[in-house]
C-alpha cells in the first residue's frame, strides 16, 4: 500500500482523533490540524500519541479563514510534502431553536462546518489533480440528512457539505481524485456529551441498534474511503447511523 500524507481538520477532536489514528495505522504519514489558540492542548494530543507509537504532525490553522488555511497549507507542504488525503472534520455546535438563535450562532456553524471545506479545500485540489491522485472525505452528519430540532445553522452547514461533495466530485473525477461525505450519527463524544441528557437519552432511544455510535465506527468508514481499492466511489454519502436515517 502506498504511504500517503493525509490532512485531518479538526484532528485533535473527538472524532478527528480516531480517524488520524486509523489513518496512521493504515501506514499514511497524518497531519492534524488544530486551531492556533489550542497548541499547548494540540502538543499534549501529539505526545499522547507518540505514547501510543504514533508519530503524527499537528498543524495550526482557522479553518473559518481563508488565509489562515492557505498559511497553514504552505507551511505543511515545506515540512511533510504534499496532501493528498484531505478529511474535512472540524465542526461545532450552536444549538438553538430558530426563534432564539442569534446570528453569531448562525455565522459560526455556517463559517467552521460549512465555509471551511471550502478553505481548506480550495488549497488542495488543484495539487491532487495535478498529481492524479487524491481522497477527500467530508464529515457531515444525520442532522444534515434529516434535520433536527435545535440546529437550523447545523442542520443548514451539514447538508451543505454533502452538495459541495457531488459537484466537486464531478469536477475532479477524471483526475484520480474521490470526494465523498461521511455522515454519522449520534456519536459518543464531547459534543454529544454536552448535549442535555434527556434529549439524548431520547434520541438514543430511537436509533435501531440500540447504541450510540463510537469514533471508531466512523474512522472505519473513512479509512475505507481513503483506502488505494476505493477509486470509483466518489460523490456519495456513506451514513453511519445505527439506523437511525435510513435512505437511498
Ligand atoms: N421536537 C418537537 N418539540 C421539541 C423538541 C423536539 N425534538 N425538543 C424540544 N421540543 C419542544 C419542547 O417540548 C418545548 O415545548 P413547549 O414550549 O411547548 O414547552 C419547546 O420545544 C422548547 O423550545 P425552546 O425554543 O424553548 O428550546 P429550548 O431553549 O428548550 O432548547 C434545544 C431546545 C436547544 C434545541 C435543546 O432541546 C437541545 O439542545 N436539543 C439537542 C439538539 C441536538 O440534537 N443536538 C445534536 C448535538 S450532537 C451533534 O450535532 C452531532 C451530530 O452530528 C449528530
Amino acid at each position: 500500500m502506498s504511504k500517503r500524507i493525509a490532512l485531518v481538520t479538526g484532528g485533535t477532536g473527538g472524532i478527528g482523533s480516531e480517524i488520524c489514528r486509523k489513518l496512521a495505522e493504515a501506514g499514511h504519514e497524518v497531519v492534524a490540524n488544530y486551531l492556533p489558540a489550542l497548541q499547548a492542548e494540540a502538543e499534549a494530543w501529539q505526545k499522547q500519541m507518540a505514547d501510543e507509537g504514533l508519530n503524527m504532525h499537528i498543524a495550526a490553522g482557522d479553518v473559518s479563514s481563508f488565509s489562515s488555511c492557505e498559511e497553514m497549507i504552505k507551511d505543511i507542504e515545506g515540512r511533510v510534502g504534499p496532501v493528498d488525503i484531505l478529511v474535512n472534520c472540524a465542526g461545532i455546535t450552536r444549538d438553538k431553536t430558530l426563534r432564539k438563535m442569534e446570528e453569531k450562532q448562525w455565522t459560526d456553524v455556517i463559517n467552521i462546518n460549512l465555509n471551511s471545506v471550502f478553505n481548506v479545500t480550495r488549497h488542495l485540489v488543484e495539487g491532487m489533480t495535478n498529481r492524479g491522485w487524491g481522497r477527500i472525505v467530508n464529515i457531515s452528519s444525520v442532522n444534515g440528512q434529516r434535520g433536527q430540532f435545535g440546529q437550523a445553522n447545523y442542520s443548514a452547514a451539514k447538508a451543505g457539505m454533502h452538495g459541495f461533495t457531488m459537484a466537486v466530485a464531478q469536477e475532479t473525477a477524471a483526475k484520480g481524485v474521490t470526494v465523498n461525505t461521511v455522515s454519522p450519527g449520534y456519536t459518543s463524544t464531547a459534543m454529544t456529551d454536552a448535549m442535555p441528557e434527556d434529549v439524548r437519552n431520547a434520541i438514543v432511544a430511537q436509533v435501531p441498534a440500540g447504541r450510540m455510535g463510537t469514533v471508531q465506527d466512523i474512522a472505519f468508514a473513512v479509512t475505507m474511503l481513503c483506502d488505494e481499492q476505493a477509486g470509483y466511489i466518489t460523490g456519495a454519502n456513506i451514513p453511519v447511523n445505527g439506523g437511525l436515517f435510513i435512505s437511498f
